[in-house]
C-alpha cells in the first residue's frame, strides 16, 4: 500500500513539474502529456501534421526524406524537457521505440522531417529513464535481478530511451537541388526521427563533396553508414578541382597514427587517387594549362616503390571500386631515385626503374646547415659559414669544381689553419678544432660527388607529371646520411618552388611531397639544422597554395611537428591515437577527440573544415596498389 501512494505522489510530482514547464512555453496542457496518447495530436490542427501516423510512410509524401527502411526510431518528444533551439544549440529529445533500441547509436545520423524539408541531425545523447516510478537501487531489487537467469533482459517499455539529437542543418530543395542550412527552426512534437537512407541527404547535410580524391566511407562507431542508393555506402572525397578555390592537396595534409595502425596502408591508397587520368592542376606560370601532378615520396622504410605494382584485386573488389570512382592498380610511372653511398646497395622492393644519383657537394655553398648535422655552437657556425664560404670562392678563382675532399683538404690545410686563427683571428684556435672535428665525419666522405648523376642535374627525370619519384633511405645504415638526403631532397623541391630564380622544371610541376615519418624533420628542436628545414617548411606550407606546393605528412608524434607548420595544414587525417600529447596536438573537436583512442584499424576521424563537416571514416579494407 505504500509503495502504491509513493509511485502516485512521485507520478503526481513528475506531471506537475511538466506541466509548469508546458505553460512556461504557452503550450496547452495536452500537447504535452503522456507521449504515448496520440489522441493528444488531435489539439492540433490537421494542416501542420504532415507526420501523422501512415502519412510518412505513404508513396505519396512530398517529404524527401529517405524512408525506405520506413522505419522511424521514435518520435520528437516535449515530455521530458521542452523542445528547444537558440543562438547556441538546442535542446530535442526524441522518445526511441523499444523495438529500435538495438539500432541506435551515438553519433548516427537521423532526419525528422517538416513538411516540405528536414531536419538534419546528429544522435549526441542517450538515456534510459523509468517509465514508472520505482526505486530499483534497493538490495531487495538487485538480489532478485542478480538471481535471474537471464538478467540481462530488461522489459524495454518498462524504460524510456531518450535520445538528444544535435541538429547540423535543414535540408531543403530548390530548383530541384537539395541544398543546407543553418537549423533555425525547432521540429514539431510527435514528428518521426528517422534513420537516413537517402545518400544525397547524408551528403548535403555533412557538406561533403561528390567526387574528388577517394579518402573512405563514412561510418559511425566502425560501422558504415548505408543508404538505399546502389551502392549503399555513402563515400568521402577530398576536394581536387578548382570549383571553390584550390585543391585542397595545395592547403596539406595530414596522416597521423600510432604505430601500425594503418598509416602507410591508407597514404597508398590515397595517393594512389591523385594520379587519376583527371587530377590535373594548373600549371602557375600559365594557368591554361593543366599537369597532373608528380608524387614525391620520402620513403624511410622502403614501401612506396610498391605503388608500381598491381594488388590481387577480385572482380567484385573491382567493381566497387569503379562503382564509386576509386582509382586502383600499378602506376607503370613509378622511378625509385636512390642516392650512390659508398659501402651500401638498395636492392629494390619493386620492379619499379631505379635511377642513382649524387649530391654534389656544390649544394653545400647555399645549403651550409645540411653539415651541421651535430648542433655546433653559435661561434663555431659563424667560423664555418666562413669557411665555407671561402673555399667556395677560392675554387670558383681556380676553376675547380667543389667537392667534399677538397674541402676537407682546405681545412686540413695547417696554411689555412694559421691564416685563420693566429694571421687574422678571424676564428679562435679551439673554434677552428671544432669546426674541423664536426664537419670532417667519415660519413659525409661516403655521400657527396660520387659516380652517378649529380641531383641537380636530374630534375626533368625526378619532377615529371603524372610520376611517382621514391626517395627509399632504409638501405642505408648511417641516420646521419639519411637525413643528409632527405632534407637535400626537400631543400631542393622548396627552394627551387618558392624562389624566384627556382628552376622551371621545378616551378612548373604541379608536386606533392610525402614525408613519411615527418616528425623527425619538421619537429621545433633547436637544432640549427631543424631551424633553417623549419623555416623553409613555414614558408612552403604558407605558399604552397600558389605554387603549387602539395605537403602531405605522416607521422605518429603530430606534436612534434612545428605548431607553425602544423596550423597550414588543412586536411588532417586521424587515425588512432594512444597518447594525450598527440591528440590534443591535431586538435579536434572534444566529442571526436574522446573517440580517438578506440578507433580500430582503418577506422578515421577526417578534420577538413573546406571540405566538409568532421566526420568518421573507414578506409578501404583492402589496398589499391601492391602492399606488403
Ligand atoms: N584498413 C586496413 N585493413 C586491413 N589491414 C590493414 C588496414 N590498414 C593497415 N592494415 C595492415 O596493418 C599493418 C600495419 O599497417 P601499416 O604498415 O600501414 O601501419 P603504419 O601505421 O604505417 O605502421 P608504422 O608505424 O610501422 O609505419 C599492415 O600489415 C597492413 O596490411
Ligand atoms: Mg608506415
Amino acid at each position: 500500500m505504500i509503495f502504491e501512494q509513493k509511485k502516485l505522489n512521485a507520478e503526481q510530482q513528475d506531471f506537475n513539474s511538466i506541466k509548469e514547464k508546458l505553460s512556461a512555453l504557452k503550450k496547452t496542457e495536452a500537447n504535452g502529456t503522456d507521449l504515448k496518447e496520440p489522441e493528444n495530436n488531435k489539439m492540433l490542427p490537421e494542416d501542420d501534421l504532415p507526420f501523422l501516423e501512415n502519412d510518412y510512410f505513404s508513396e505519396k509524401s512530398t517529404i524527401n526524406s529517405g524512408v525506405g527502411r520506413n522505419k522511424a526510431y521514435g518520435i520528437v518528444t516535449t515530455g521530458v524537457e521542452p523542445l528547444q533551439i537558440d543562438e547556441t544549440g538546442a535542446n530535442i529529445i526524441g522518445y526511441i521505440s523499444a523495438s529500435e533500441r538495438e539500432q541506435i547509436r551515438l553519433g548516427g545520423y537521423v532526419t525528422i522531417p517538416y513538411k516540405n524539408e528536414n531536419l538534419f541531425g546528429k544522435i549526441s545523447k542517450l538515456e534510459y529513464r523509468q517509465e514508472f516510478t520505482v526505486d530499483d537501487a534497493t538490495e531487495i531489487h538487485s538480489r532478485r535481478m542478480l538471481e535471474k537467469e537471464k538478467r540481462r533482459e530488461i522489459n524495454e517499455e518498462d524504460y524510456k530511451l531518450l535520445a538528444l539529437i544535435d541538429p547540423i542543418c535543414i535540408l531543403y530543395e530548390k530548383q530541384n537541388q537539395l541544398l543546407r542550412r543553418m537549423a533555425d527552426r525547432i521540429p514539431k512534437p510527435n514528428t518521426p526521427i528517422l534513420p537516413v537512407t537517402d545518400k544525397k541527404m547524408v551528403q548535403t547535410g555533412l557538406n561533403i563533396p561528390k567526387e574528388g580524391i577517394f579518402l573512405g566511407h563514412l561510418s559511425v562507431g566502425g560501422e558504415l553508414v548505408k543508404t538505399e542508393s546502389k551502392p549503399s555506402t555513402v563515400a568521402y572525397y577530398l576536394k581536387n578541382d578548382y570549383s571553390t578555390g584550390d585543391p585542397l592537396i595545395f592547403r596539406h595534409m595530414l596522416v597521423c597514427g600510432s604505430t601500425g595502425t594503418g598509416k602507410t596502408f591508407l597514404t597508398k591508397n590515397i595517393l594512389r587517387q591523385f594520379l587519376a587520368k583527371t587530377s590535373v592542376y594548373r600549371q602557375r606560370s600559365d594557368l591554361k594549362i593543366e599537369k597532373n601532378p608528380c608524387l614525391v615520396i620520402m620513403d624511410p622504410q622502403d614501401e612506396y616503390s610498391q605503388l608500381y605494382e598491381n594488388n590481387s584485386l577480385s572482380e567484385d573488389e573491382r567493381f566497387s571500386f569503379e562503382s564509386e570512382n576509386v582509382v586502383y592498380g600499378g602506376v607503370s610511372d613509378t622511378k625509385t631515385f636512390t642516392a650512390k653511398v659508398d659501402g651500401e646497395r638498395y636492392s629494390g622492393k619493386s620492379r619499379a626503374q631505379q635511377v642513382e644519383f649524387t649530391i654534389p657537394f656544390s649544394f653545400i655553398r647555399h645549403n651550409p646547415w645540411i653539415l651541421e648535422a651535430a648542433e655546433m655552437p653559435e661561434n663555431q657556425r659563424i667560423g664555418y659559414e666562413v669557411l665555407i664560404d671561402d673555399y667556395f670562392k677560392k675554387a670558383d678563382q681556380k676553376k675547380e669544381t667543389p667537392t667534399y675532399l677538397g674541402f676537407k683538404s682546405f681545412l686540413e690545410d695547417s696554411l689555412n689553419k694559421e691564416y685563420y686563427t693566429e694571421q687574422t683571428g678571424k676564428i679562435h684556435e679551439a673554434t677552428y678544432g671544432g669546426i674541423v672535428r664536426k664537419v670532417l665525419n667519415k660519413s659525409y666522405e661516403r655521400v657527396f660527388d660520387k659516380d652517378a648523376k649529380p641531383m641537380t642535374a636530374l630534375f626533368e627525370t625526378m619532377f615529371k607529371p603524372g610520376q611517382i619519384s621514391v626517395f627509399p633511405t632504409e638501405y642505408i645504415q648511417s641516420s646521419r646520411i639519411r637525413d643528409l638526403i632527405v632534407l637535400s631532397m626537400m631543400t631542393v623541391i622548396v627552394d627551387n618552388k618558392l624562389g624566384t630564380s627556382g628552376n622551371e622544371t621545378v616551378k612548373d610541376t604541379p608536386i606533392i611531397l610525402v614525408l613519411d615519418e615527418a616528425h623527425r624533420y619538421l619537429s621545433g628542436a633547436s637544432s640549427a639544422q631543424s631551424g633553417k628545414i623549419i623555416h623553409k617548411f613555414s614558408e612552403a606550407a604558407k605558399q604552397g597554395r600558389k605554387e603549387g606546393l602539395g605537403l602531405f605528412l605522416i607521422t605518429q608524434d603530430p606534436q612534434d611537428i612545428e605548431t607553425e607548420i602544423l596550423k597550414q595544414v588543412n586536411t588532417k587525417v586521424i587515425l588512432n591515437l594512444n597518447n594525450d600529447a598527440a591528440i590534443n596536438a591535431v586538435k579536434v573537436p572534444k566529442e571526436y577527440e574522446k573517440r580517438v583512442p578506440y578507433l580500430k584499424k582503418g577506422q578515421m576521424i577526417i578534420h577538413s573544415p573546406d571540405n566538409g563537416d568532421i566526420v568518421e571514416i573507414t578506409g578501404l579494407s583492402n589496398c589499391v596498389v601492391k602492399h606488403q
